[in-house]
């Protein structure tokens, strides 16, 4: 039987239910620490958390209290981390397509950064803060043509993409010129996100040497020198033993190490360098328990077999299979087991085919309906991803520490569902809603 944060899976499914998200309160904070440790010694003062990955306010707390910021990418984001009581200038706020709502509400809580993504937002931003009567210091997102080796969705520094401004097409350039033109925006550096899940450091290697040596171009061009470079978030986790993440610490020091050498060679001073980790902080941290349901044996064509194992989640908790093909850890979690392992393919309740949370994972042949199985690293862009398909409530999660649990995120009840439907009466959400 699985025990995480010293509390037993067991008892925690009775209490809370299933699916469940187990959060140990203890590895996310120490992932954090770490990321500001890394970078503090690598003279960054500030690494961001993505709020992305998932945010609630215990967790905008949590971040918080270890030192780090909050990079929010929408209005809900930043609601979430003001309702936290994250002070203004530790946020930082992205977006290709921010809407004058969001940009209005990241100036009144005084966000220290807003990284302009496009020609429009550049208008936006400088629109909203001469408005407000404050001059908003503002970075660019530069896509710095690098081919990040992730999967095609999560990948995010080559050309044909959405987001960013071109440095090689010269729209980098532009905006830069624009936003030193206007009064209420204060240019103060360059942000390159290159993509997610990334295990090799060559592609970060690639950006920083070619922010810098943009950076080399603004100076000559407008007599401006970049104080900041946000080179985003990004680094991998382990999901299953393929993946060999590099440590924080030894990427922190090689990066370091480029900037400052190309900084030298330019004789740039070496701008502030912020991060913006979002799965190496939050993945590990989670474990998701299903309880099984039904199993369903098929003969497949050469007289093969595949064992479906049914749980009580799926797509709705955890789309990164179906999006991604990710792959993941599972474990059998209320017993201990002898028996033979056998090829099973996890999938969840709902009406596709797709819904598939494990292709192919190893438990033992006395797999039963009622046990537990524990599908581990699912901190980062499950919930934050989770979806009501099939009319589905999304899974609590429950943060352990010492033994004790808490609700970080209770489960939704369909008084929660009905609550958006209009064509039913109040009292109809009372009666069927609990
Ligand atoms: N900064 C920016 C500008 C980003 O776009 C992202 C992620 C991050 C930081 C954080 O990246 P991380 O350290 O978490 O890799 N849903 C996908 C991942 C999408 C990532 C989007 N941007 C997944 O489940 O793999």
């Amino acid at each position: 039987m699985l025990s995480i944060g010293g509390a037993d899976v067991r008892d925690l499914a009775a209490d809370h239910a299933t699916p469940l998200l187990v959060l140990d309160e203890e590895d996310l904070r120490a992932r954090a620490r770490r990321f500001r440790d890394a970078y503090a010694r690598a003279g960054a003062p500030l690494v961001y958390y993505a709020a992305k990955a998932f945010l609630t306010t215990t967790i905008a707390r949590w971040v918080v209290d270890e030192g780090l910021g909050i990079d929010v990418a929408s209005g809900g984001e930043l609601a979430v981390a003001v309702r936290a009581g994250v002070p203004g200038e530790r946020l930082l706020m992205h977006g290709n397509n921010k809407s004058m709502a969001e940009i209005e509400a990241a100036v009144a809580a005084g966000v220290g950064r807003i990284v302009a993504d496009s020609f429009d937002d550049v208008v936006r931003i400088a629109d909203v803060a001469l408005r407000a009567g404050v001059v908003q210091p503002v970075l660019v997102r530069v896509t710095v043509g690098v081919e990040a080796h992730t999967h095609e969705f999560i990948a995010t520094a080559h050309e044909d993409q959405k987001f960013g401004l071109s440095m090689s097409s010269g729209a980098a350039q532009e905006a830069v010129r624009r936003i030193v033109a206007l009064p209420s925006l204060r240019f103060v550096g360059l942000h390159s996100h290159i993509g997610s899940q990334i295990f090799v450091a060559s592609g970060f290697e690639v950006a920083a040497h070619r922010a810098v040596r943009f950076l080399d171009r603004i100076r000559s061009e407008h007599g401006v020198v970049v104080t900041e470079l946000n080179l985003g978030g990004g680094l991998g986790i382990k999901y299953t033993d393929d993946d060999a993440p590099p440590a924080v610490a030894e990427i922190a020091a090689e990066l370091l190490e480029i900037v400052v050498a190309e900084c030298q060679r330019y004789r740039l001073p070496v701008p502030r360098l912020a991060f913006e980790p979002g799965r190496a902080i939050v993945g590990p941290s989670t474990t998701t328990i299903y309880r099984v349901g039904t199993i369903k044996r098929r003969t497949l064509e050469g007289g093969q077999q595949r064992v479906y194992v049914s749980v009580d989640g799926g797509m709705s908790d955890n789309i990164r299979t179906a999006l991604y093909d990710a792959d993941y850890t599972v474990a059998l979690a209320n017993r201990g087991s002898d028996a033979r392992a056998m090829l099973t393919r996890i999938v969840g309740k709902h009406c596709e085919s797709g819904d598939i949370v494990v292709r192919d994972a190893w438990l033992p042949d006395d797999l039963a309906p009622g046990d537990l199985i524990a599908v581990a690293a699912t901190g980062a862009y499950h919930r934050s991803m989770a979806s009501n398909y099939n009319l589905v409530t999304r899974p609590a999660v429950v943060s352990v520490a010492g033994g004790a649990a808490q609700v970080v995120l209770r489960r939704e009840s369909l008084a929660d569902l009905f609550a958006t439907d209009v064509g039913l009466s109040e009292a109809d959400v009372r009666t069927f809603g609990s």
